[in-house]
């Protein structure tokens, strides 16, 4: 595997076991593959933002990632169908999944079973605005934030500012967008992640910015 997938080594310094890894102020992240039964602790967010593979290229690209080339998937509906399971299953008041136009329609159908309130944002992502994709976001109750056109780091920032939670929730955390901006809130967070190697990045992140705190 090419040392690029190996993110910085964080997982040397930050090993992670596939046991939950829990933080000070009560966050948890697990190495976890969706597919297995959702960790009880995933019920505790009480706000969701997932941003997930988006296609089935783009999931299998990231089974290779995390160096799991005999689990590689043949349909990306059975993998999105899996995630919004999860989502019923944690019960969120409010959701928000990121997705591309192939299966934007899919989601918004498939975010309609669970809420009464649903929307979609033109988005983009790494600060370009030309890598364009949708925020659809579902919710129990009516609130349509102005959220169009801005980038999805900073719909992300906005989201665990503003959003009223206690603990907001991400199955596919990676390298810990959520995380960092729910910490510098004082929120809580909780997450799995396919990859302990993207895993370990978050955890390096937040001892890091735990320790600033201390000094
Ligand atoms: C687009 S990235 C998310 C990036 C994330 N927002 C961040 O801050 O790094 C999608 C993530 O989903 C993870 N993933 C892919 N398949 C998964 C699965 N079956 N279960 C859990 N996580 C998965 C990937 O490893 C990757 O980290």
């Amino acid at each position: 595997m090419s040392d690029k997938w190996n993110y910085g080594d964080a997982y040397k310094r930050y090993p992670l076991t596939n046991e939950p890894y829990e933080f000070p102020d009560g966050s948890i992240v697990k190495v976890h593959d969706i597919f297995n039964p959702l960790p009880d602790f995933m019920k505790k967010a009480d706000l969701m933002f997932v941003d997930p593979p988006w296609n089935l290229s783009n999931l299998n690209t990231f089974y290779t990632k995390a160096d799991k080339i005999d689990e590689h998937k043949d349909s990306f509906e059975a993998f999105y169908k899996r995630l919004f399971e999860c989502i019923s299953e944690i019960k969120p008041h409010t959701c928000y999944v990121e997705i591309g136009k192939e299966h934007l329609a899919d989601f918004i159908v498939d975010m309609r079973k669970q809420y009464k309130y649903v929307t979609f944002y033109n988005s983009s992502y790494y600060h370009d605005k030309y890598k364009i994709c949708y925020i659809v976001r579902g919710s129990k109750n009516f609130r349509k934030p102005r959220l169009d056109y801005m980038d999805e780091e900073h719909i992300i920032e906005w989201i665990c500012a503003n959003e009223d939670y206690e603990c907001i929730g991400d199955l596919c955390i990676g390298r810990g967008l959520v995380a960092v901006n729910a910490y510098k809130n004082n929120k809580r967070f909780v997450g799995t992640e396919l990859n302990h190697k993207r895993l370990s990045v978050l955890v390096e992140k937040i001892k890091k910015m735990e320790s600033e705190q201390k000094e």
